[in-house]
């Protein structure tokens, strides 16, 4: 008898889609067989006649604790994240304090613990001054942070040869090196120009000074320091046309590459709608910029969709654009984006699973996810790809309670998602029972 059976579903399994059922046993897929051939389970779970696909795997998520539980935290974090389809999450370590010491680390790992209801993972953060931490870290995290420009929180390193002794450091560790590429002194000189100038200043002009040379600039003197010392770099919500180029020229299996769905799915023309709601970091592009990621996504520059969900609440947002936080929840809007996509772009289920589970667990080198494959977890999420629906602000699990997407209406949603063989989202009701796990790392 086994724990689980799923049946009547289409199956995305890493070599394409096939009819077939699944079998559970202690949270892990132990066969993939006709359904005629299934055994008797406990549980039996009839798909309907849909898409079964691995649990969604986001590598890069703000879910704010410690320090900004009025904004997040990983209870309303992973309630998000279940109703998004998602089945894992890796934290970043802007949080207040933030998670650049082995101490605060291993705080923030009893803090989760018996929060999160999708499994998770950690990145760490390079400062200044924390080149003797970097020394003593172990490999069970996924990835070294480097945030080169001031963004949300107060971490910066202001110093190149700061940045390579560190990756050097990562390189003797085999860890990978997390960048968000955009050039501080670049935009500083444009942001003094700007406020010089007496122009009042509107959410596009603010937009401009973090103009594309600042992403493409700082990206590509990053690669140099990266292949100079031989560390693995990982490139965070890559938003411009040059680093396509640039990641394209450079690409090995040293080097990958996330995109944000804002960077997709929003743009300089919502800028105008939207005020400072519209603020994030890297910011919104051109059309141009928006069709370069989905040729980099299509011809596999770019590895993978990250959702960098960065909840803040309405009173950070309705500032003035100087003010105002950047950023934005993303968590519950990322596969219904996608999965509508399929029915008008060239844009696959396939694809899909690939970009979000299967190339996010081979880069951060996460065991036994990203497949549904026998031996794999069986973090799963059955998506109905003919229920239409509109983006509800007040459907949403966020703490932070808005949407950029709202009033969407979109075209496949994901239906029940399931944590190593458990289910904790099912149409509209979250499970709370059973916690996540910390993820391994191979
Ligand atoms: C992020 C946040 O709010 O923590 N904001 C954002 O605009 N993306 C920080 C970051 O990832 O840069
Ligand atoms: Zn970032």
């Amino acid at each position: 008898m086994a724990d689980l059976v799923i049946r009547n579903s289409h199956l995305v399994l890493p070599e394409g889609v096939v009819d077939a059922g699944l079998v559970v046993d202690d949270g892990r897929i132990t066969d993939i067989i006709k359904d005629s051939g299934l055994p008797q389970a406990d549980t039996i779970v009839d798909a309907g006649g849909n898409y079964v696909l691995p649990g969604l795997i986001d590598p890069h998520v703000h879910m704010r604790e410690p320090g900004a539980v009025s904004k997040e935290g990983w209870v309303t974090g992973s309630k998000a994240a279940v109703a998004g389809g998602f089945t894992t999450v890796f934290d970043m370590p802007n949080t207040q304090p933030p998670t650049s010491s082995i101490e605060e680390l291993a705080k923030k790992r009893e803090l989760v613990k018996d929060k999160s209801l999708v499994d998770y993972g950690f990145h760490f953060a390079v400062t200044q001054d924390n080149l003797d931490e970097l020394r003593n870290l172990s490999g069970d995290i996924a990835s070294v942070k480097f945030y080169v420009c001031s963004t949300v929180g107060s971490l910066i390193i202001e110093n190149d040869a700061v940045i390579y002794e560190a990756f050097k450091i990562l390189a003797g560790k085999g860890l990978l090196a997390t960048i968000h590429a955009e050039n501080q002194v670049m935009i500083d000189y444009w942001m003094n120009k700007l406020k010089d100038s007496g122009e009042e200043i509107t959410p596009l002009l603010y937009a401009r000074t973090r103009g594309n040379i600042c992403a493409a600039d700082s990206l590509n003197s990053l690669i140099y320091l990266s292949k100079s010392v031989g560390v693995k770099l990982h490139v965070a919500h890559l938003s411009t046309r040059e680093e396509v180029q640039l990641v394209r020229k450079f690409k090995d299996e040293k080097l990958s590459a996330e995109v944000s769905p804002h960077h997709l799915y929003l743009g300089l023309d919502d800028v105008n709608s939207m005020g400072s709601y519209s603020k994030v970091n890297p910011p919104l592009r051109s059309k141009a910029d928006r069709n370069a990621l989905w040729e980099g996504l299509f011809d596999g520059t770019i590895d993978m969709i990250a959702s960098d969900h960065a909840p803040h609440l309405r009173e950070s947002k309705e500032k003035d654009i100087f003010a105002a936080s950047a950023g934005f929840p993303e968590l519950e809007t990322t596969l219904p984006l996608l999965l509508n996509d399929t029915h008008n772009t060239r844009l696959t289920i396939e694809l899909i699973a690939k970009l979000a589970s299967e190339n996010p667990a081979r880069v951060f080198r996460i065991k036994n996810k990203g497949r549904i494959e026998k031996g794999y977890d069986a973090d799963l999420v059955i998506v109905d790809m003919n229920r239409e629906k509109k983006v509800l602000e007040d459907e949403l699990y966020t703490k932070c309670g808005w949407s950029p997407y709202a009033g969407r209406k979109l075209r496949g949603w994901p239906l029940k998602t399931f944590v190593r063989g458990r289910l904790v989202y099912d149409d509209g009701i979250i499970y709370e029972e059973n916690k996540g796990l910390e993820v391994s790392y191979y």
